[in-house]
């Protein structure tokens, strides 16, 4: 009996654990963690001998920011298609997040767009379909796109990040800047004119400026593309900050408003 209370303990102290490091849902029977010295780290044998794949839970280069930045910038300067770069990101070692996540989001809608809409990462819904912007944030920004007659075969989106960060943390810094040589390469691929980045991080992140969402939403910025032509990018509320905060809708609204009157003004889309 004693032994039993001590391992429910052992078992009550590993799922707090597992909540404090982000785990909300299991995908295997075995963890990630549970990797048996014998057998390769990407293997992992389970008690029904049947073989799951697992990710060893961190690696050297992802701690290795400088040298991983560097690792994406070149990677990126061989790159000439989309799909050469979905595939470059996909077998990116380069980044922790990529072990905990289920799949690489890479992008959606139309590649021929020249309208880009950025957000910061994949969620819970997102990291099991790898397509961005398919939940709940997601079905707030259609609704909001399709308002002003834009749908996804109308646009191009993706986010900062190609990977869910455990538990949909804040991504931190380091996570931003080595995924960022992909996602500037993704834009030069893509060649938009207009940006709509939605959220603190990515407008920070993308544009170089600082301060909040709330004193950047509703400008116009020029991003400076590596053919030297520029985007004109205006920043906004994320979808899910105005999940969270409806009051803030009508700003938000303003902002694809300004989009839209843009758009118009361009005449052509
Ligand atoms: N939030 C994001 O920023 N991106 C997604 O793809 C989903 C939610």
């Amino acid at each position: 009996m004693r032994i039993l209370e001590n391992k429910m303990m052992d078992a009550k102290q590993i799922l707090e654990w597992y909540i404090l490091a982000g785990v909300e849902e299991t995908c295997a029977e075995v963890p990630f963690a549970q990797i048996p010295k014998s057998v390769h780290p990407s293997v992992v044998q389970s008690s029904s001998a049947t073989p799951v794949i697992a990710r060893p839970a961190t690696t050297g280069l992802a701690q290795n920011v400088g040298g991983a930045c560097q690792t994406a910038n070149d990677l990126c300067l061989g790159i000439n298609s989309l799909d050469e770069l979905k595939a470059a990101v996909e077998n990116f070692e380069g980044c922790a997040l990529k072990m905990t996540a289920s799949n690489t989001v890479f992008g959606d809608g139309n590649p021929h767009s020249k309208i880009m809409l950025i957000g910061e990462a994949p969620g819970a819904d997102e990291d099991r379909a790898g397509v961005p912007f398919v939940g709940r944030s997601g079905q707030l920004l259609d609704k909001m796109m399709s308002a002003i007659s834009l749908d996804r075969n109308l646009y191009y989106i993706c986010n900062i990040l190609p990977w869910r960060p455990p538990g949909n943390r804040t991504p931190l810094d380091s996570e931003i800047a080595v995924c960022l040589p992909f996602l500037r390469r993704q834009i030069d691929l893509v060649d938009p004119d207009y940006l709509f980045i939605m959220g603190g991080a990515a407008a920070n992140s993308l544009l170089g400026v600082a301060g909040t969402i709330s004193k950047l939403r509703g400008h116009w910025f020029d991003y400076t593309k590596s053919n030297g032509k520029i985007a004109k990018a205006l920043a906004s509320f994320h979808p899910a900050y105005l999940l969270r905060t409806p009051g803030q809708k009508s700003k938000a609204w303003a902002d694809v408003l300004r989009l839209s009157k843009e758009l118009k003004s361009a005449q052509n889309y």
